[in-house]
């Protein structure tokens, strides 16, 4: 493993997460092949081998090729792979199962618009299977990774806290990744009354860092590649989108809080407040910090800019504090989030 995601783990073992309480337990964890889901995996595994933790790992992947390429050098006893489809299949998992975190989701935004009945039926159909499954083994808790932009465009002036929800146009194609997810939610929290699942949904600002994948193509990836290659930073908006920001660690960090210390049927977002910027400013920031003015932004929009499928234009400032109140808080800034991400690129 590289040096910098060993630094990312290591701290994250050393830092203000109930490790004691997640000792001794068995994860399932989807969409273990993505960026989100493999992380989790890498970093529990990590925690066996330096704090003891005897975690057993279950990872949800559609293919384990691709798997054993992510898991090549942590491949132990502890980690075991399920194989599914979670739009078609169901999860069959043999034995006990303590904690389910639910990360598979299709999250790219041209297969949003190529295939927006497969991106809903992968929200819908996917995570009630998991959460059936989770009635079924008598979960610890249950985690629904879930997105900020379940907001669509907040009404609110000022911060966007979780009971804020905004405003999505049902009739653009598009909407079927936040309104997919907002159903999720939704069906989580009837699996918490109806079920008792100790289900929490965990609200992701934009992630990333250290750990994403060589394919990974969103865009905080192509203005890394961008910055390494010398290459101006081109945009295919304008740019005006604001929103918030979180480094994957950070992220990690929330959504083993929430294991232990979420309260069921309820939403939190994960967001770190200071990293909070507009699309473009975003693009200057990373072509003066990361590449030293060596390049520039520029705006080019493409006739067919539809079919790439970028989300509206929203102005959003999440409040994490809901997040804070449990003992988290985020560690790394934007422009440390690039570094740490490019170092791990290279
Ligand atoms: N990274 C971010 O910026 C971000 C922001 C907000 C929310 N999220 C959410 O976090 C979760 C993880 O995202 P990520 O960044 O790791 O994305 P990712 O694209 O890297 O990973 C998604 C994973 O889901 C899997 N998947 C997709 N369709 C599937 C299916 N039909 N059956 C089984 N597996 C399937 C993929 O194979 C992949 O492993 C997603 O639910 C995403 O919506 C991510």
């Amino acid at each position: 493993m590289r040096e910098v995601l060993i630094e990312d783990f290591k701290q994250l073992t050393e830092r203000n997460i109930p490790w004691n309480e997640l000792r001794d337990k068995t994860f399932l964890i989807t969409g273990a092949t993505g960026l989100v889901g493999s992380l989790l995996v890498r970093c529990l595994l990590y925690a066996n081998e330096t704090i003891n933790l005897n975690a057993k790992v279950y990872a949800v992947v559609r293919n384990t090729d691709k798997a054993d390429r992510i898991f090549e050098d942590e491949k132990t006893d502890a980690l075991s792979y399920i194989v599914a489809d979670l739009a078609t299949e169901k999860v069959c998992c043999e034995g006990e199962c303590d904690y389910i975190i639910h990360a598979a989701a299709v999250t790219a935004s041209k297969l949003m618009v190529s295939d927006p009945v497969g991106t809903i039926r992968t929200s819908i159909d996917g995570t009630e299977k998991m959460l059936q499954l989770a009635v079924e083994k008598k979960v610890r808790a249950f985690i629904y990774i879930s997105s900020m932009e379940i907001y669509g465009q907040p009404k609110t002036e000022g911060r966007t806290a979780e009971k804020d929800l905004g405003y999505v146009d049902i009739e653009t194609v598009r909407s079927c990744y936040p309104e997919g997810k907002r159903m999720c939610e939704c069906m989580c929290t009837a699996y918490a009354a109806q079920y008792g699942v100790n289900v929490i949904s965990a609200r992701l600002a934009q992630t990333f860092g250290a750990g994403i994948l060589p394919t990974e193509n969103r865009v905080f990836a192509q203005f890394a590649r961008s910055a390494v290659n010398g290459e101006n930073i081109v945009l295919h908006t304008t740019g005006e989108s604001e929103g918030n920001y979180v480094y994957t660690a950070d992220a990690i960090a929330a959504i083993l809080t929430l294991l232990v210390k979420g309260e069921a049927g309820k939403a939190y977002n994960i967001a770190n407040e200071e990293s909070h910027i507009t699309i473009r400013n975003m693009a200057e920031l990373v072509a003066k910090e990361i590449a030293g003015s060596k390049i520039q932004a520029v705006i080019d929009i493409p006739e067919d800019s539809a079919s790439l499928g970028y989300a509206p234009p929203v102005k959003m400032w999440l409040d994490a504090s809901k997040m804070r109140a449990l003992g988290w808080k985020p560690e790394v800034g934007l422009v440390d989030a690039y570094k740490r991400m490019i170092r791990w690129m290279e």
